[in-house]
């Protein structure tokens, strides 16, 4: 295993408390599900990718047809799996940058707080654009750099062995997407917390 998989497979069992923290990440990460919730409808099926211990996946699958939790550690998913989540939830370890789902597959991809600390995310966000269904929907919120309280809990972080790969502000992360062939759709900035987080919805550019 990879030095940054099994570092999310170790933190498996205690990320939940980074979103315990009140304060610390709390206020951001219940705007960013309520945003989530807010472009989602009853008819779609969605993939969530990178889910962690399923901290969305239940106000997701309230909110869709059918939801995939899926993150590429085994011991992530555990902890997804321990969650009371409703019954249209199945469950999948699966790479971002690497799926098995057929071309045109989701209405909808769910992608939180994670192409930042992805190697490479332009390979992530091809296999979304190629598992998305025409028309379909990337909602990928992710932290950005946009108050200096980030710096710090990211530089305790990575004296935990957190490595981030991208050091996107809105306006880069933005560029980034664009760059990739998504159009944004949809754009908020959450601050106001210890965390600011960049809240995109996108769609695939339309072939000319
Ligand atoms: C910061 S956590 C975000 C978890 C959850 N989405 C949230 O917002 O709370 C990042 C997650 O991305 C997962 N991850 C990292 N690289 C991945 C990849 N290439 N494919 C799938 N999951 C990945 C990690 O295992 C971890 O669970």
């Amino acid at each position: 295993m990879d030095d940054n998989k099994s570092f999310w497979s170790r933190t498996a069992r205690i990320y939940g408390w980074f979103t315990w923290g009140g304060k610390a990440a709390k206020g951001a990460y219940s705007e960013t599900e309520s945003k989530i919730a807010e472009h989602l409808s009853k008819e779609m099926n969605v993939l969530e990718l990178a889910a962690g211990p399923g901290i969305f996946s239940g106000r997701i699958a309230e909110n869709c047809n059918a939801l995939e939790v899926t993150d590429f550690s085994p011991e992530m998913i555990a902890q997804a799996r321990k969650k009371a989540l409703p019954p249209n939830v199945t469950f999948a370890v699966a790479d971002a940058t690497n799926l098995r789902y057929g071309d045109d597959t989701f209405d909808a991809v769910v992608i939180a707080n994670a192409l930042h600390i992805m190697p490479d995310p332009a390979r992530a966000i091809e296999e979304i654009k190629r598992v998305l269904k025409d028309g379909g929907i990337m909602i990928a919120p992710t932290f950005t750099r946009e108050n200096i309280r980030y710096y710090l809990v990211e530089w305790l972080m990575e004296a935990f062995g957190f490595k981030t790969f991208s050091r996107w502000t809105h306006q880069t992360y933005r560029d980034f997407l664009q760059r990739q062939g998504m159009t944004v759709s949809y754009e908020a900035v959450i601050t106001g917390h210890n965390f600011s987080i960049s809240f995109v919805v996108c769609r695939r550019h339309q072939e000319a």
